[in-house]
């Protein structure tokens, strides 16, 4: 689905600042939609209706509020509207001026009160927001009646161009809802009308006096966001830290009439169990590196025992047995040591890359000068896929250098090793190639009873639902022998998320 810059560009006459000016708007009204308790839509004029179909407009964006059920349950963004059907929107379009009475709804099957509240940017109407108030439920009570007072002031100033704030980031996440606490205040400070929620969170930083009618500043909530939010006009967000572990997010948003503060809505939110889970993440973060440190540290020290005992022995396969497994080990010890520098469950490839190389290096037994080239990436992986796939690598680096190049006569020139990585949206793909001799004559991954490739065939088939491919070129294509790994990462990222 478009997004609604996109519609602007695509449907609309908006510039590129009045598309960020509704932007913002539409960045910061889920506000503007639970004060109304009402639904809103945003929506702004077609350029160039198709001939003969009259003037249209097109809906940008569409809220629901929080603290009500919607009345408008379809989702209408990207529709086009003739301006016949919604002609009290396009005269507020037009005139600039609020125009209120009534919408049919067709899931109500019935009118119900409509506010278009002309939204205006530079002197220029770009659009008009739309307020359908679903059916009232009684007489409004205090609390309804100071949200909806506190809306009527929004109003006025998106019509003057004064709300959405110029330089004010779009509501992130956290920035706290009028559900969560909300307290008015006058353009002195003095507060009007403080929720039950907004009492809770002052309760919370130790402040126990009764809001009502006191300055804000002299409850004793040591924070300035409302006089600087009063002094200059502008937005501010702070988080206040009281007592140790209490923490409350504050947004102030100053109410201005003919660009002249006359008050400010202050919304609180309780974030202390949300910092208590941010600093937790952390220090569960730091124990998982910590716990890989301390595998990686007893690998190595494994792979260091079968390498004695390998020196210990005078039967030269049980010794080559032994120094085999240690160099499985080892490349599984990589890993590790890279997951524990990692925060997080996740490794950047290209890191375990480096270090099996140099291990493939190291075990160069032939004569012939041999060459290991690295091109592409991986990106990054879990561990429980860098693990498998790091010891299928080794493996077939290993073969590369310990198969490819043996007994062959011009033993001066260069051997070459190619390991080719991509990450594709849906498939890691691992490719290690050389320019050697190829497989042996009657060769079969299947059946090869060996026990380097059944390792790389098990981890990738079973471990990763993956498959391994392996060819002898023909000289045409350089020679040698070709092994490929894919690895579909949508079936994997399951088995990941599984706890
Ligand atoms: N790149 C290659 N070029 C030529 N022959 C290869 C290559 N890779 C594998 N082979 C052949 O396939 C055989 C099986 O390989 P595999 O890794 O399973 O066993 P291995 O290397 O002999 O022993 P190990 O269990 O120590 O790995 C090898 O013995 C070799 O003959
Ligand atoms: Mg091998």
């Amino acid at each position: 689905m478009a997004t609604p810059a996109e519609l602007a560009r695509l449907r609309t006459q908006l510039d590129d600042e009045q598309t960020d000016h509704l932007q913002r708007l539409l960045g910061s009204w889920s506000l503007l939609a639970d004060l109304a308790f009402s639904d809103l839509l945003l929506v702004a004029a077609v350029a160039t209706p198709p001939p003969g179909t009259g003037p249209q407009m097109v809906v940008l964006g569409q809220v629901r509020p929080n603290n009500r059920s919607t009345v408008v349950s379809q989702d209408l963004v990207g529709q086009t509207i003739p301006e016949k059907q919604w002609d009290l929107a396009a005269e507020a379009l037009h005139s600039g001026r609020l125009v209120e009475g009534t919408i049919f709804v067709a899931e109500l099957d019935d009118d119900v009160p409509v506010w278009n509240i002309p939204v205006r940017y530079n002197d220029v109407i770009v659009g008009v927001l739309m307020r359908i108030q679903g059916p009232l439920r009684g007489p409004a009570s205090l609390y309804e009646r100071t949200y909806l007072d506190v809306f009527e002031r929004f109003c006025s100033m998106v019509s003057e161009a004064t709300f959405p704030f110029t330089d004010e980031e779009v509501a992130a996440e956290e920035t706290p809802r009028v559900g969560d606490g909300a307290m008015l205040v006058d353009a002195h400070g003095r507060v009007e009308f403080a929720t039950p929620n907004a009492v809770n969170a002052l309760h919370r930083m130790g402040v126990y006096s009764p809001p009502d009618g006191s300055r804000f500043d002299d409850l004793g909530v040591e924070a300035s966001l409302v006089s600087t939010a009063l002094g200059t006009g502008r937005p501010v967000i702070e988080e206040i830290e009281r007592r140790p572990d209490v923490a409350v997010l504050a947004h102030c948003v100053p109410l201005l009439d003919a660009g002249q503060v006359t008050g400010a809505l202050i919304l609180l939110r309780d974030v202390t169990d949300l910092r208590r889970l941010d600093r937790l993440v952390l220090s569960k973060d730091a124990a998982i590196r910590e716990v890989h440190h301390r595998v990686k540290n007893n690998l190595q020290t494994i792979s260091a025992l079968l390498r004695l005992q390998a020196r210990r022995t005078d039967q030269p396969s049980v010794s080559s047995a032994l120094l085999e497994a240690e160099r499985r080990i080892r490349s599984i010890a990589i890993v590790h040591e890279i997951l524990s520098r990692e925060p997080g469950d996740q490794v950047p490839f290209a890191d375990i890359v480096g270090p099996l190389v140099a291990m493939a290096k190291d075990s160069v037994v032939v004569s012939q000068p041999i060459e290991i080239a690295v091109s592409g990436d991986l990106g990054e992986t879990t561990a429980d896929v860098a693990t498998p796939l790091a010891v299928a690598l080794a493996e077939l680096l290993q073969n590369a250098v310990e198969h490819a190049f043996s007994g062959s006569e011009e033993t001066d020139a260069v051997g070459h090793v190619f390991l080719t990585l991509r990450h594709d949206r849906h498939e890691l793909v691992a490719e290690v190639r050389d320019d050697g001799r190829g497989l042996p004559a009657r060769f079969e991954l299947e059946t090869t009873p060996s026990l380097g490739l059944s390792i790389v065939r098990d981890l990738i088939r079973t471990q990763l639902d993956g498959e391994i491919e392996m060819v002898s070129l023909d000289a045409a294509d350089g020679g040698g022998t070709r092994a490929t790994i894919t690895v579909p990462l949508e079936g994997h990222s399951r088995g990941a998320d599984r706890p």
